[in-house]
């Protein structure tokens, strides 16, 4: 598989050019080292998840559009065709589901499916060759999408960081109380952290109840998200500064009057970071799955184009809901701030990294729960 197409496709840098990533030396070195570890953490499971199964089922959620979308599936589907070629045993057929919500534009996505399958049935088109059949499943993770035990293999890369909702509870008489914040950040007040927290403890158990039904038992899901490094969610951590340097542009627009100040104070991501301890607490509370394999990813991105990239980055995939709350004439200006604030960052030498947590999780046969649900 081409690295750098998978390292887009696992790290939602699509649509940023390829010589930017090229000529940066320490990039390369981030690049081949989270690429290696999430390899390894996806085709494993899949080969056990797959290992005696004629028809082999596939969903990869929250795939975006694309062209990088098909790459996962397509390296789980060479690696099973090679092994079971190696075991000198019959190749099975694949059906390939491609989620996202419906507004991700599906038409862009199917039109990259017949190269996709095409390609792979000419590399193993050695007497019938292996079928691929691929299906859209429009919807939101956070909810059922396939029918019972259907599934063998999920996948999710950097989607389930995103929450169903900007938590409820963010207002006090009607009057938002994250003021100056977009997200939970240090400096939000401890009910806007406990409410974020909340929203994730509920979307998360929601996520693996409607999992846990689609899956055969022996299924495995490998899910890679943004993460936090501590665990404790009320310590006065920055840990996200592609936010923080989000809320401190905003706030130099508020200063410069080109926005208003309750414009900046009633815009919030729905997005919560979890630490690995919280992910394993949801999915002993939950009960269905048991933690294979479970990995603390922290991406240094200390190198001089840093935030031109990273910016770019967070712009593809913030910019839609920036543009709805704030206007598209904003758009422009405020990620050229917004880069020129990481370079300040990175001047005074101050982090502008980011963790990233990989789960892989395999379907029990029994439910069990050693935590009573609060
Ligand atoms: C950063 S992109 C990741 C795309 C792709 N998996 C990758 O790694 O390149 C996040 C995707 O998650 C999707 N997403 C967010 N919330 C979702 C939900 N509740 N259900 C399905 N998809 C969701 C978004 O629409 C977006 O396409």
């Amino acid at each position: 598989m081409d690295m750098v197409r998978f390292f887009h496709m696992a790290q939602g840098l699509e649509g940023l050019g390829e010589t930017s990533y090229a000529q940066n030396s320490r990039l390369q070195v981030v690049t081949k080292e989270v690429i290696e570890s999430v390899m390894d953490m996806t085709l494993s499971p899949a080969m056990e998840a797959c290992a005696d199964v004629e028809t082999v089922s596939i969903a990869d959620l929250g795939c975006s559009s694309g062209r990088n979308t098909l790459s996962v599936v397509e390296n789980v589907i060479r690696t099973v065709c090679e092994r079971r070629r190696e075991a000198t045993r019959q190749l099975p057929e694949f059906m390939v589901f491609l989620n996202d919500l419906p507004s991700n534009d599906f038409n862009a996505l199917f039109s990259l499916v017949p190269e996709f399958v095409q390609k792979l049935k000419a590399e193993h088109d050695d007497g019938g060759g292996i079928l691929v059949s691929v299906a859209g499943a429009p919807g939101s993770f956070y909810g059922r999408l396939f029918p019972s035990r259907s599934l063998h293999f999920v996948t999710s890369f950097t989607s389930l960081h995103w929450l169903s909702q900007v938590p409820a509870g963010l207002l006090n008489k009607g009057e938002p109380i994250n003021k100056g914040n977009v997200y939970m950040s240090p400096a939000s007040p401890p009910s806007v952290v406990t409410r974020y927290f909340e929203q994730f403890q509920e979307d998360f158990s929601m996520f693996l109840r409607s999992r846990s039904q689609e899956l055969v038992v022996g299924g495995r899901m490998v899910l890679s998200m943004l993460g936090r490094r501590s665990h404790d969610i009320h310590k006065k951590i920055n840990e996200f500064p592609l936010y923080e340097a989000l809320s401190k542009s905003l706030s130099i627009f508020v200063s410069q009057k080109m926005i208003a100040e309750e414009k900046v104070d009633s815009f919030n991501f729905p997005l919560y970071t979890p630490s690995t301890q919280e992910l394993e607490d949801q999915v002993y509370i939950e009960g269905s799955f048991t933690i294979d394999s479970m990995k603390q990813y922290y991406h240094d991105w200390m190198f001089e184009n840093a935030p031109n990239v990273l910016s770019k980055t967070f712009r593809a995939a913030t910019e839609s809901l920036i543009c709805h709350h704030f206007g598209e004439e904003i758009i422009e200006p405020l990620f050229e701030t917004h880069t020129r604030v990481l370079y300040e960052r990175l001047m005074a030498e101050e982090d502008i990294g980011w963790c990233q947590i990989t789960v892989v999780l395999c379907k029990s046969a029994t439910r069990w729960s050693i935590y009573k649900k609060k």
